[in-house]
């Protein structure tokens, strides 16, 4: 306690030092949460983070999440330092696209408007015509669609299929999938939900299709977050990364929210909706990426490709619907 105790005070006085605020995701853990919210930084879902780094004064970025959010930092604000706690916290989603196939699939069906969702590297992003992260995906689709364009979608193949199902969009999918997501379990979720028949089933749709259809609301972190706090019930059952009961819980002190099980739930793994990487950003790697900066924390993207990559993300910052 009081060596976190220290870290924090000295977090606080090298983001002041350096101009620098933290940007951090609801999957990061509670303490680092807390202390984006306490040094006037942001805690959001990918979407925000996004935006709530470009247009941020702060010389220097620090972004607390995953490798893609830091990239997409610094795509949007070439000119600023963006640092991450470790460049080893990747994606699973990013990691299971790697351009050259990614490529070589969008060149396959050059009539396809290309969709990727925001958890990809910087060069999939180049390849693509738009970029999406779970909060705008469906009301972009939906427009793509209305415009009578057809959609090749990647990589995540749950979260694809949801949209498909929902706007009706003639889609065709990279067949990647989220490591946490992928393990919400449909009979176990059913039978939680005879324990607890009140409680209202919130999803992620980076889940699996049968977990989505159990679902009371469907949505991205923040449209989750939302739906615990609008909805009359007083107990959840949540199907996503367990670091957004932080926020939760925060907003709503007097509800119950309650992880939907996994795979490994039970006597062998209590919490095993947490993404390892997310689990990266402590806050001792925080204070060490803002002290020392370098190969080891800060963000490079090669500048032709950040150009190209630049416009997908743009449109979608600029979606209006
Ligand atoms: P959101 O865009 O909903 O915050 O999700 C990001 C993510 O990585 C989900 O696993
Ligand atoms: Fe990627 Fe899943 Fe982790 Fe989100 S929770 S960053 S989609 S691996």
């Amino acid at each position: 306690e009081q060596e976190q105790a220290a870290y924090k005070a000295r977090i606080k006085q090298l983001l002041q030092e350096k101009n620098a605020v933290l940007v951090a995701h609801y999957y990061t853990d509670p303490e680092i949460q807390a202390l984006a919210e306490e040094t006037g930084g942001c805690v959001s879902d990918s979407l925000e983070m996004a935006r709530f780094g470009a247009n941020h004064t702060a010389d220097t970025l620090i972004v607390a999440g995953v490798k893609f959010m830091g990239e997409t930092a610094k795509i949007l604000t070439p000119n600023k330092t963006v640092l991450m706690p470790t460049l080893e916290a990747t994606c699973s989603l990013d990691i299971g696209c790697p351009i050259e196939e990614f490529s070589a699939f969008c060149d396959a069906h050059p009539e396809r408007t290309v969709v990727v969702y925001a958890n990809t590297s910087a060069a999939v992003k180049a390849r693509a015509d738009w970029v999406v992260t779970s909060s705008i995906a469906l009301d972009i689709v939906d427009h793509l669609d209305a415009e009578g364009e057809t959609i090749l979608w990647g990589p995540d193949k749950h979260l694809g299929a949801y949209i498909q199902k929902q706007t009706g969009a003639d889609m065709i999918m990279w067949q990647g999938a989220c490591v946490v997501h992928d393990e919400f379990k449909t009979k176990a979720l059913e039978d939680l939900k005879k324990v607890y028949p009140e409680a209202a089933i919130l999803v992620h749709p980076e889940s699996p299709a049968p977990v989505v259809e159990l679902a009371d609301a469907v949505g991205s972190t923040s449209q989750l977050i939302k739906a615990s706090q609008e909805m009359p019930n007083e107990t959840f059952i949540v199907a996503t990364d367990r670091g957004i009961f932080y926020k939760m819980q925060q907003l709503s002190p007097e509800k119950h929210f309650i992880e939907a099980p996994t795979a490994g739930s039970g006597a062998t793994c209590r919490s095993c909706a947490h993404c390892p990487w997310m689990a990266m950003n402590g806050l001792v790697a925080i204070a060490e990426a803002l002290e020392h900066g370098g190969k080891a924390h800060e963000i490079q993207v090669d500048p032709a490709l950040a150009e190209k990559a630049m416009k997908p993300l743009q449109r979608m910052l600029n979606f209006k619907n």
